[in-house]
């Protein structure tokens, strides 16, 4: 074996079972290093003569790559494994019990959605769900809201920059209501429906009771011969299971909305417990009342027929109600505000337990 074997094989060798960073530095400096043997080899060809160099030159070179490329690889495998054992060393278990405070809660407007979703479920009801950032054309032109319509005006909607128009030249929006998933669900299902759509709604609106971001919770049934009996026993079953009490009384007042004809407000009674109003009772006894909870209506022929079905051969009903009004009631909390403040102590005091799941069988009124 040539001298020059002889190095190339002790150096791969030292270098495979260099075990740490600095050991290997070490070796590079004793071979490549401006004292290192490898070096001196290099220095070795400036004086041959050309004959010497041309066969030495090469294997000279060869030996320098093959020494370089091992340092290389050996450093790089090391600081894998310095890697991997710092991950192993590291590592969280997360299925450890929490030691200690702080404990999350269950938010009520998240509560009262999935309480919602357990009643409806258990009259057939699926969830639906649409996009935050909608187009005017869903919003407001199919659900019966021209251009020019008044009540467009009236939803202080937060609009994008007309450069935003959507391919369809439409114009961008944060959902004033949740009334386009309405449109949504017909256009992409079909008939029949029927379908929750609760979500998150925007209005330029600010104060004790409004906050510019709020929930509603949309209600869409389309079937064949739907009529306002349906809408009434649907809404009665809902709040009684969703409040609680037998004695929920409702009253259907005529109304308008561009979405619904006919279209009813509905009022429900209330009693005085405590100094507080609470649903239930007798809403014309003395010392009860009524108050208006939730808006709703047959749906409007032209927006059956916006949404591509034959109002002929499909009707239904729809209802719209603020989420967080409806938490309000059950909850008894008063300022809208608090529901977004992110303030612990409010947390701690109205959240609720997410081992609490809200089932019809042991009531959905979680307690915190
Ligand atoms: N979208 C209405 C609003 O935000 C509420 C509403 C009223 C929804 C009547 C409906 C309905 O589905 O039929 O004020």
């Amino acid at each position: 074996m040539s001298e020059l074997d002889q190095m190339r094989e002790t150096a791969l060798a030292a270098i495979a079972s260099a075990n740490n960073a600095d050991a290997v530095e070490k070796l590079r400096v004793e071979y490549l290093g401006k004292q290192g043997s490898i070096s001196a080899l290099l220095k070795t060809l400036g004086k041959m003569n050309p004959e010497e160099r041309q066969t030495e030159g090469p294997k000279i070179h060869g030996l320098r790559q093959a020494v370089t490329d091992a340092l290389l690889a050996r450093k790089a495998e090391l600081d894998v494994a310095a890697l991997n054992a710092q991950l192993a060393r590291e590592v969280v278990d997360l299925s450890l019990p929490a030691s200690s405070a702080p404990k999350g809660s269950v938010h009520p407007v998240s509560q009262v959605m999935d309480e919602l979703a357990e009643i409806f479920a258990d009259m057939g009801f699926s969830v639906a769900t649409g996009p935050e950032i909608e187009d005017d054309w869903h919003n407001f032109t199919a659900l019966n809201m021209a251009e020019t319509h008044p009540a467009r005006a009236m939803h202080d909607t937060f609009y994008f920059p007309e450069s935003d128009n959507n391919a369809d030249g439409n114009r961008m929006l944060l959902r004033t209501h949740t009334s386009p998933v309405q449109i949504r669900s017909m256009v992409e299902q079909g008939a029949p429906i029927r379908l929750i759509a609760p979500g998150r709604v925007y209005r330029s609106d600010s104060d004790a009771t409004h906050t510019p971001m709020f929930h509603q919770v949309e209600g869409l049934v389309i079937d064949r011969d739907i009529h306002l009996g349906h809408l009434k026993w649907t809404l009665e079953t809902f709040l009684k299971a969703f409040f609680e009490r037998e004695d929920i009384v409702l009253r259907l007042r005529p109304s308008y909305f561009p979405f619904t004809e006919p279209s009813v407000e509905v009022d429900v009674g209330w009693e005085e417990v405590n100094g507080r109003r609470v649903l239930g009772g007798d809403g014309d006894a003395p010392g009860h009342g009524w108050m208006e909870l939730l808006g709703s209506g047959v749906v409007n022929r032209k927006v059956i027929q916006f949404a591509g079905l034959d109002p002929d051969e499909w009707q239904g009903f729809a209802f719209g109600v603020g989420v967080d009004r409806l938490a309000m009631l059950k909850y008894g909390m008063d300022d809208l505000r608090a529901f977004f403040d992110g303030d612990q102590r409010w947390l701690d005091h109205y959240g609720f337990s997410h081992l609490d799941q809200p089932t019809l069988s042991t009531g959905v009124g979680a307690k915190a």
